[in-house]
């Protein structure tokens, strides 16, 4: 069964509110093992899953720390998710700079096939948002469910 990650930071809950609606939209597609956290143990753990989307809100013009950590356990790790999808979004307030500092590392460190652009929210997600949020997680998990 197809597996999809979704992993986020979050410190006033507007990206997590965005993690949560891809994450209805992932499940609603049956046969699709979904995991949404804010942490993972081990960088290798990203290896598990046919999809990793990534919620990054930007702070002082940067990515959250954490996933600034999890790339260089990665990288000291030489993991690769060669082919794998990846898809990123978060809230910003004036200037979303962290999904696209997020998108180059799947893309150029991690070899990943990245939707673009990045699903953005300024400041709190509203519905037509959160809708496309919904659309994020089934549209990625429909598409793993027929690849060959
Ligand atoms: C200390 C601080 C620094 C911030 N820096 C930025 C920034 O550099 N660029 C930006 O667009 N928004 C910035 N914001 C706004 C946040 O991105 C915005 O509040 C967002 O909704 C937070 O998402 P979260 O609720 O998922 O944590 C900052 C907010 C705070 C409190």
């Amino acid at each position: 069964m197809p597996k999809i990650l979704i992993l986020y930071y979050s410190r006033s809950g507007n990206t997590e509110k965005m993690a949560k609606a891809v994450t209805e939209g992932a499940q609603s597609v049956a046969g699709t093992i979904v995991e949404l956290t804010y942490h993972l143990d081990d960088a290798s753990d990203l290896t598990n899953f046919d999809a990793v989307i990534m919620g990054a809100p930007t702070y002082r013009k940067e990515m959250p720390i954490d996933f600034k950590n999890l790339f260089e356990e990665a990288s000291a790790k030489g993991v690769t998710l060669k082919g794998k999808i990846g898809a990123v979004f978060g809230s910003y307030g004036w200037d979303a700079v962290a999904p696209p500092q997020v998108i180059a590392i799947m893309q150029d460190q991690l070899g990943m096939s990245v939707m673009e652009p990045p699903l953005l929210a300024k400041y709190i997600p509203d519905g037509p948002t959160l809708d496309a949020c919904k659309d994020l997680g089934k549209r990625i998990a429909e598409t793993l469910k027929n690849q060959p």
